[in-house]
Order: structure tokens, then C-alpha cells, then sequence
């Protein structure tokens, strides 16, 4: 089992990329993908400079089926130190089974609209966290970082507006609880940035906006934007998907998140440090959108390409 070193500190110019392609790239393809080519993505980005590859799923295989291959995936990666290896988790059989293969670290993931977590997880926003509490409690006893997602937090594919007092809510109970970071989903993406910042302003008013992440979908390519808008308001750690690959099964119209190429393009631009290797990242983006059988929906990648 490879130890995990301390995460550099979210010091003023660096930015954390938690790299979700595995996981949230990949959950909502139609085609099944090979465990050995899922694996072969993980061991890429492992050696791009990225700290947090969130590799896979320990949810129902009944209901994510491209990532029933989980256990498979996690044993057979290989893990390098220093590196974060989160999985999502939605319960304690969850748990279990992710424990089963040593993983150190999960996340749980809810929502701020009562009607997406329902579709999701099959659960209330309270059922939900009740399912949470034993996994929280076992993963302090067994040393394991919990992270949170907070889903629909700019809007809801079935109830529309999501007032930002039900997120501030919810991530709040999340940190409560032990989450060591919590991640604000704009699951469909139909965000923009005076809103995202509104919103991430909100939530730091109640907790340290060192404990936040920001994470966007590009469904109105709008991701870049909201990021930047939130950088401004102070959070370091940023959720992306190599290739802008992903999408949530349980959201109508969700599309990809927004490309890790070209937030560490933006980042770097803007004089910030990430410690990826973008053109690594990029190549790998390529790759990936090769064996999906698709351009790479990163611009930056394209652009490299054409270089
Ligand atoms: P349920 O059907 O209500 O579960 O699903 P249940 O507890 O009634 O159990 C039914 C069966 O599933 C049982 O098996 C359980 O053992 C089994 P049976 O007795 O019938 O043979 N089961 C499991 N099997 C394997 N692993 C498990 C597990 N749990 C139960 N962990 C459940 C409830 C939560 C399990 C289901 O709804 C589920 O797995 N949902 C996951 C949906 C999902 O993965 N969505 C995408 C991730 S979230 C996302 O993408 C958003 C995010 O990116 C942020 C953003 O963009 O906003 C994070
Ligand atoms: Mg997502």
C-alpha cells in the first residue's frame, strides 16, 4: 500500500487539480471501456504532476455499470506516492468494498436539490447523510480522508433554482460531519460567474474556503469563466476531467466537465502553479479521446495537436 504524502498547502498561487476523468469521466459512457484501458488513463495521469486522481466508483454496478469493474481498476493501478487515489463511495457497502482493496481515501457525494439526490442516490438530502454518518465515523477510526460533494449547486435538471441557502446547508452538515473538503458541483453546468461567485462567497462566509473545491460541468461553456470568478474569491482547489470527458447519468443534459487541460492552461496563464505537465496532460487527453472514439473535447489539447 503506498503511503500518501501531505498535500502542498493551498498557498496564494497554487492551485490543487483534482483530476476526475476516471470517475466522472467516464461514468456516463455508453460504451463499455476496458478495465485495462481505465487503468492505463489512471497510470497516465499518475505521471503528469496531478496529486488527486479520483479513480473510480464503489457505487450499485445496477446503477453506474461502466465502473461495476471498480475493485479491478483500483488493485491493478499503479499507485505512486504523493499521489491521492479518492474513489466515490455511497454507503457503507461502499465502503466495504473499497477497504477490500485498500483504498485511503472516498468521498461521499449529496446534493442541494432534494429531486436530483433522489434521482441519484435514491435518498433525501437527510437520508442521505444519515447513510454517511457510519462511513464517516469508521473512515476517522481507520485513518481515511472523507471528501463531500455537494451537487446542483447552480441549478437543479429537475427542480430549476437552487437557493444558495440549501447549499450553504448542506456543506456546511458535510464539514460538520469530518469531510476534510467539500466539492460545489455545478452538475449541469448552467452556472455563470457572478452566480458561482455568489455562491462560493456564501458557503466561505461559513467555512474556511480552504475546505472548498469548485467543480463544473461545461454544459454552457461557461466552466473557465466560473472558475476564474471563483479564484478571485479565493478557492485553490479545482475539479476537471482530462479530455472534458464526463457527465452524470442522473442528470438530463449534463455534459462534460470542464477539460484539466485547459484549466491548467488558464492557471498557468495566469501565473499560477499546478505542478502538471500540460503537455503530458494533454497527450494523455488525446489518448483517451482516441480510445473513446471521439476528438478530445479539450480546446488546449486541440490547439497543442495542431501546435
Ligand atoms: P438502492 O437501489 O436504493 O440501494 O440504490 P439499496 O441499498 O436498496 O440496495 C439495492 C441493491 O444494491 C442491494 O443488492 C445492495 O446490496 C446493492 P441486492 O440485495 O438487491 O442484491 N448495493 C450496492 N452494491 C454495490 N456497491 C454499493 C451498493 N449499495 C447497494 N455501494 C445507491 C442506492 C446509492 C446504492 C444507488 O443509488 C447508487 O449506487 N447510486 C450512484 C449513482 C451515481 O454513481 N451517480 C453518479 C455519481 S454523482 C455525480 O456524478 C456528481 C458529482 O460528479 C458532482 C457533480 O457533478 O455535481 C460527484
Ligand atoms: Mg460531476
Amino acid at each position: 500500500m503506498t503511503p500518501s504524502l501531505p498535500l502542498p498547502t493551498a498557498d496564494g498561487d497554487f492551485v490543487r487539480i483534482v483530476e476526475v476523468g476516471p470517475r466522472d469521466g467516464l461514468q456516463n459512457e455508453k460504451t463499455l471501456v476496458s478495465t485495462a484501458d481505465k487503468v492505463e488513463l489512471i497510470d497516465r495521469l499518475s505521471a503528469t504532476g496531478l496529486l488527486n486522481i479520483e479513480a473510480t466508483s464503489f457505487v450499485s454496478p445496477q446503477w453506474v455499470p461502466q465502473l461495476a469493474d471498480a475493485a479491478e481498476v483500483f488493485t491493478a493501478i499503479r499507485r505512486r506516492p504523493g499521489i491521492a487515489y479518492p474513489v466515490l463511495v455511497p454507503n457503507e457497502k461502499g465502503y466495504d468494498r473499497a477497504r477490500a482493496v485498500g483504498v485511503e481515501e472516498v468521498a461521499v457525494f449529496t446534493a442541494a436539490s432534494e429531486a436530483f439526490n433522489r434521482k441519484n442516490i435514491n435518498a433525501s438530502i437527510d437520508e442521505s447523510i444519515e447513510r454517511f454518518r457510519p462511513v464517516l465515523e469508521r473512515a476517522a477510526a481507520d485513518g481515511v480522508k472523507v471528501r463531500g460533494y455537494v451537487s446542483t449547486v447552480l441549478g437543479c435538471p429537475y427542480q430549476g433554482d437552487v437557493p444558495v441557502a440549501d447549499v450553504v446547508r448542506v456543506a456546511r452538515r458535510l464539514h460538520a460531519m469530518g469531510c476534510y473538503e467539500i466539492s460545489l458541483g455545478d452538475t449541469i453546468g448552467v452556472g455563470t460567474p457572478r452566480k458561482a461567485a455568489g455562491m462560493l462567497k456564501a458557503v466561505a462566509a461559513e467555512l474556511p474556503v480552504s475546505a472548498l473545491a469548485v467543480h463544473f460541468h461545461d454544459t454552457y461553456g461557461q466552466a473557465l469563466a466560473n472558475i476564474l470568478a471563483c479564484l478571485d474569491e479565493g478557492v485553490r482547489v479545482v475539479d476537471a476531467a482530462v479530455s472534458g470527458a464526463g457527465g452524470c447519468p442522473y442528470a438530463k443534459g449534463a455534459s462534460g466537465n470542464v477539460a484539466s487541460e485547459d484549466v491548467v492552461y488558464l492557471l498557468h496563464g495566469q501565473g499560477m502553479r499546478t505542478g502538471v505537465d500540460l503537455e503530458a496532460l494533454a497527450d494523455t487527453g488525446r489518448w483517451l479521446a482516441a480510445r473513446l472514439g471521439r476528438e478530445t473535447g479539450s480546446r488546449v489539447g486541440k490547439a497543442l495537436a495542431a501546435g
